[in-house]
């Protein structure tokens, strides 16, 4: 049987930052419309499955979660079932022909119609809407709820780069920039409903269109908020403004997610980056000059059509020279439609993994380096959440490190700690106690 009313909802997000604001707005859309957030989300009456393009095998995993939740009709109720997110964008009504038992397919630029869409499905319609409306779904979408310490916020979407490997121009469409009023209307909603962090979030948030530091200016005078965040930049669009707020701004993070891809000029220009190694060690420069104690992370691909050991080996040699605190290195996928995928000398996936493996060794050796490097600092500690032992709690460094601490301070405090211990993935602080005033 089929559950045509829903009352409860659940909604599971799969992708990137960006991806997971969705996920909150649906959740937003959704609660505005009365249904409530599923207690068990297996036994919820819709599930939005909000999925990623990005890499291999993403819309098979979506598939094979659909017959999961087919499964479930065999023994009670069968959800309603839709599919968001890039996978619904790129595949759209691909997805109800191979699985009938999709009610809503909807793109990541139409969400704000889901209920419109829901409604449809009740009557047992299909219900899909992969459009890219020129007026922006943000100016309808309702108000936002519940919050914890750390809340991103969506200011730029859509890409008009075109990396020759990558989706995201196709699913999410051109860039977009949301107006500044907009931005700064929902961080206060945000702090009120007890943010302590904005993370500003677009596919290249530096690039946004009223000039981004003068947007973090602006947060940085927002009673209340005490951390600033924003991620993920071109480097390409790293203004001397924006450079130079690193120096100036007090609540912005000395933490910046920088991608570069590759080591190999050769590579980058057939990955379409717009920019060479060399630009790009000098960007870095600039900044650690404005932030010296800046931690600096990047994203990698390996295995790129055409990519040669010799070339691979210049991916190593900067990320030798540029030292990570963090990082994120794939194996290249070829995403059906993107110019990289109908290009020669696609790389053996053997040969793929032999050198992520060794890209890995080398960013995880960095990032244990960096995490000891910051034993025995005195820093702050934004809390978000219990840690696993009773009356630990968990929250971020300034260099977006885990520190787990013992303390009698609340989710969402900033306490102050001094570094005592330093892991690959985390670190332990010891609460300073504050001298009495
Ligand atoms: N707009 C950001 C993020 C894009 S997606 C940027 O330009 O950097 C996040 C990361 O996924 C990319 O930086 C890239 O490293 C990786 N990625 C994108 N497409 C990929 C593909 N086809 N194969 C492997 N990795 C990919
Ligand atoms: Fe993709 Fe390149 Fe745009 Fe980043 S800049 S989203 S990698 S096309
Ligand atoms: Fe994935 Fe779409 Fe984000 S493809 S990485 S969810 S923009």
């Amino acid at each position: 049987m089929k559950i045509r009313d829903p009352k409860t909802f659940h909604v599971k997000s799969f992708g990137c930052q960006m991806n997971v604001y969705d996920g909150g707005r649906m959740t937003d859309l959704l609660e505005a419309e009365g249904l409530t957030a599923a207690t068990e989300p297996e036994s919820a009456d819709l599930v939005v499955l909000n999925t990623c393009h990005i890499r291999e095998k993403a819309a098979e995993k979506v598939y094979s979660d659909i017959g999961r939740l087919m499964k479930r009709g065999e023994k009670g109720a069968q959800p309603m079932i839709a599919v968001a997110g890039c996978v619904a964008q790129a595949e759209g009504s691909e997805i109800t022909r191979r699985a009938p038992g999709v009610d809503i397919v909807v793109g990541p630029q139409a969400y704000h119609r889901l209920p419109e869409l829901v409604a449809k499905a009740r009557q047992g319609k299909s219900a899909l809407d992969t459009d890219m409306p020129l007026i922006s779904k943000f100016g309808v979408l309702p108000k936002r709820r519940g919050q914890g310490p750390c809340a991103f916020l969506t200011v730029q979407e859509g890409c008009d780069k075109f990396c020759t490997y990558c989706v995201v121009p196709y699913t999410r469409g051109a860039e977009v920039s949301r107006p500044r009023e907009a931005i700064l209307d929902e961080a206060r909603a945000l702090v009120e409903m007890g943010a302590r962090e904005i993370i500003l979030l677009g596919q290249n948030v530096n690039a946004w269109q009223g000039g981004l530091d003068a947007l973090i200016r602006d947060l940085d005078a927002l009673p209340g908020l005490q951390r600033i965040r924003y991620t993920t930049s071109h480097p390409n669009d790293m203004s001397e403004g924006l450079i130079r707020a690193h120096a100036e701004v007090g609540k912005l993070m000395p933490y910046l997610h920088l991608p570069v891809q590759s080591g190999s000029d050769r590579v980058l220009r057939a990955m379409n980056r717009s920019h060479s190694v060399a630009g790009y060690v000098e960007v870095i420069e600039r900044v650690r000059a404005a932030r010296p104690d800046i931690a600096i992370s990047g994203d990698f691909i390996v295995g790129f059509p055409g990519e040669t050991e010799a070339e691979f080996e210049e991916t190593l040699e900067l990320v030798a020279a540029v030292n990570y605190a963090q990082a994120y290195s794939f194996k290249y996928s070829a995403r059906p439609g993107t110019p990289a995928a109908e290009m020669d000398g696609q790389v053996p996936d053997d040969v793929k993994a032999e050198r992520l493996q060794r890209l890995q060794a080398l960013l995880n050796a960095q990032q244990l380096a960096f995490n000891r490097g910051t034993l025995g600092k005195r820093t702050t500690v934004l809390l978000e959440r219990a840690g696993r032992k009773p009356g630990q709690l968990v929250g971020k460094s300034p260099w977006l490190q885990s520190v787990h601490l013992e303390t009698a301070a609340q989710i969402g405090d900033v306490v102050e700690v001094e570094i005592v211990g330093a892991g690959p993935n985390s670190l332990a602080g010891a609460e300073l106690v504050r001298a009495a005033a």
